[in-house]
């Protein structure tokens, strides 16, 4: 496949002297959009459209709104509002009109959903998207254009399956707001008994049941704009913008530039098999649309669930709740690119701190527990018990994703101001409450704990939840030392000492103790020790993990497993193996608009962010072989030869912005110029570091550098202080 995008796209990056990639006559179809004549018949795989605030499936009668859930503990689940936008453009087939061709295309571009319908006298268009510069605004288009020579009047039915009306929230209507049609209403049940129920307001543009065509109009457009917010003041606001944008022309214009600013700041193409490389832009593409705007960042960021916005009322997609799979399976690819969507994340962690006080008080524990299962409050929401009380690896996954934020930015602000040192030293508490020493062992243990692979429980020594607390006991101290606080000693002590589980005589990590080699397991868990959590081990040891938990993963596990494998194997440098194993995700990919199931048949947790999200990472973290470290961002390049050219725009390092080329034998970096980040007042000075031959390569703004495809790191110039004195 070739691409004629690339070709800009190249001569950006790689600036002159190089020989860009040849075209080929062909008409080469855009990989951004994603097309069809058909819809997908289950309507799990419509397009799920989002903005890090609202979403909906299109045609579906409900949509979300991030952080609003009814129900209380266990039982919260989004609330699920209904969608005036449940509209389905339909036109009656008449005789001397002919046939109608329906075509319907998602432009990932843009994130436009279009259902195109052509007679031979009309060419309808219906256009549906997520505002991405205004979080609080849903739109539809309709577009009508005479065809032929026909002087009739045309009309287009509106097909609506919308009731202004929820199981979730008790709605009542108000007058009309300039027009519009305005219901408001409070969720049932709290998600802590005595807590007040949020309200939530909605107002649209009334949609008529048919447009139409008159005997002279060549042709004629339509808006319908939907508000949706916590409040009457900022969903009457919301609906002016909405208004005035519409009539002065703005209303798709700031849209479109909100997604193409978007894509310049985070891209991940590739040339090569033309299903991969649909895939990592579907994947990119989805992932973006979960987290909120670079200019409105909503106040109160609700964080990503496994299924996103679209997904997960009452009894599905996991109850809209939010898992480790963010801070660990999402957020590190959406954390390369923009520092400012990662704090999101960390500042919805944040919010929840008083319910994770509440979890660890609970349990009999100091410091705080982060629930498996987190909503608005950070109380534990799972519905079943054990997962809240067993599975916390979760606190030290959620400390991980801060620590990388710091080490990616530098950015102390969200440990000072931003009360990120709470959550660290809280787990840290946690951690040296749970633990046991074993005067036999000499070590300290974690007892009774459910791992990543929920298919065991009530196991003691974990390996991964012991690596991770580890992590975070360590980054705790590092922390400490950075802002002066009086670290208690027991957190080295603890992190010094904790057992890490080893088999001398196979030479691996058993998952947990007395667990058997060959043992079945439900997903990625030991594997993970290498990457993410970069545990340092010989080569042999890492190879023998990744083959023996290969062997007895569970092929219908769920789908972010694959990519962990991948980049296990890329580190060892069998780019095969790691190739096979990451083509069964593909598997997981349903339907032209390329939505993710969590298993393999289609079934589970849809539109599974997770399962993208460990896919993304192959390719950012493995291909490229990216390691967020300390003092710098590592980097080891290999993939395999049907891709030659693997392009990724936008890489966030210490308020610099990059971009990566990786082709043939060589490697391509621009630094970005005038690059511009939350929290750093001025980008650090870089340089590439290249491992074999120690060769210093400066990074300069706007000037290309080339290198020779061999492992190295990006780090400060020497003498480049940056973690500013306290
Ligand atoms: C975990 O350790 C405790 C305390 O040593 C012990 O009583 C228990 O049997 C162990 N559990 C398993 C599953 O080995």
């Amino acid at each position: 496949m070739r691409l004629i995008l690339y070709v800009t796209l190249l001569s950006g990056l790689c600036g002159r002297g190089h020989n860009l990639p040849t075209m080929t006559n062909e008409t080469p179809t855009d990989p951004y959009i994603f097309t069809t004549d058909l819809l997908p018949l289950d309507p799990r795989f419509l397009p799920p459209l989002a903005n890090g605030l609202l979403g909906w499936r299109v045609y579906c009668d409900i949509m979300h709104m991030g952080g609003l859930y009814n129900g209380e503990g266990g039982e919260c689940h989004r609330a699920n509002l209904p969608s005036p936008l449940a509209v389905r453009m339909e036109i009656e087939e008449d005789e001397t009109a002919g046939p109608v061709q329906h075509s319907y295309s998602l432009d990932t571009h843009t994130g436009i959903f279009t259902h195109s319908l052509r007679t031979a006298n009309v060419m309808a268009s219906q256009l549906l998207y997520a505002h991405r510069h205004h979080p609080n605004l849903l739109v539809m288009e309709v577009l009508l254009v005479r065809q032929g020579t026909s002087q009739e009047p045309i009309r287009v039915k509106l097909d609506s399956r919308f009731k202004p009306r929820s199981d979730d929230v008790v709605f009542q209507s108000e007058p009309q707001y300039k027009g519009g049609s305005y219901i408001h209403g409070q969720t049932i049940t709290p998600e802590v008994p005595g807590d007040v129920c949020p309200a939530v307001h909605l107002i649209w543009t009334p949609i008529p049941t048919a447009l139409s065509l008159l005997a002279d109009q060549t042709q004629s457009r339509w808006g319908f704009v939907v508000t949706v917010a916590g409040d009457k003041e900022s969903a009457q606001a919301h609906y002016d913008t909405g208004l005035e944008l519409m009539a002065n022309g703005n209303l798709r214009p700031t849209h479109l530039r909100a997604w193409e600013e978007l894509w310049a700041g985070s891209k991940l193409e590739l040339i090569g098999p033309e299903e991969f490389s649909r895939a990592l832009i579907g994947c990119m593409f989805y992932l973006l649309s979960a987290f909120p705007s670079l200019h409105e960042v909503p106040g109160h960021f609700g964080g990503v669930s496994p299924g996103g916005l679209s997904n997960g009322g009452s009894g599905q997609d996991y109850w809209g709740h939010v898992f480790w799979d963010q801070d660990i399976w999402m957020y590190p690819s959406i954390g390369l690119f923009y520092p400012q969507l990662a704090r999101t994340v960390l500042e919805y962690r944040v919010r929840t701190l008083n319910g994770a006080k509440h979890n660890a008080e609970k349990q009999g524990y100091k410091g705080l527990k982060f629930p498996w299962e987190s909503a608005v409050s950070g109380r534990e929401v799972c519905p079943e018990d054990i997962y809240g009380q067993q599975e916390i690896h979760i606190n030290g996954d959620v400390t991980l994703a801060f620590q990388h934020y710091l080490y990616l930015t530098q950015d102390l602000s969200m440990f000072t101001e931003g009360r990120g040192s709470e959550v660290i030293w809280g787990v840290a508490d946690y951690w040296v409450s749970r633990v046991t020493w074993s005067p036999e062992e000499q070590s300290y243990l974690i007892l009774g704990v459910m791992p990543p692979d929920e298919y065991y429980h009530n196991v003691n020594n974990s390996v991964y939840t012991n690596t991770v607390a580890k992590i975070s006991l360590a980054f705790a101290v590092e922390l400490a030392s950075l802002l002066n606080y009086p670290a208690p000693k027991e957190w080295k002590q603890i992190a010094d000492k904790i057992k890490i589980p080893f088999d001398q005589e196979h030479n691996y990590h058993p998952e947990y103790d007395g667990y058997k080699k060959g043992q079945f397991v439900k997903q990625a868990d030991t594997v993970m020790l290498g990457y993410p959590l970069g545990l340092a081990m010989p080569p042999k040891v890492r190879r023998n993990d990744l083959e023996f938990y290969e062997a007895v993963t569970d092929p219908s596990g769920p789908a972010m497993t694959w990519g962990m494998f991948a980049v296990g194997w890329l580190e060892l440098g069998e780019v095969e193996r790691a190739q096979n194993l990451l083509k069964k995700s593909f598997k997981n990919i349903q339907g032209p608009f390329q939505v993710w199931s969590e298993s393999s048949d289609g079934s589970g947790a849809v539109n599974f962010l997770t399962g993208m999200g460990g896919f993304l990472q192959a390719v950012l973290f493995g291909y490229t072989g990216f390691r967020v470290q300390k003092d710098c961002l590592a980097f080891a390049p290999l993939f395999p030869d049907d891709i030659s050219q693997l392009c990724i725009r936008g890489i966030s390092y210490l308020g610099n912005k990059m971009d990566w080329l990786f082709r043939g034998q060589e490697v391509h970096i621009i630094l970005r110029e005038g690059a511009k980040h939350a929290g750093s007042t001025k980008p650090c000075a870089l340089q590439v570091v290249l491992k074999n031959s120690g060769t210093k390569i400066p990074l300069i703004s706007g000037k290309p550098v080339t290198f020779p495809r061999e492992p190295g790191l990006i780090c400060k110039v020497d003498g480049d202080l940056r973690y500013w004195p306290m």
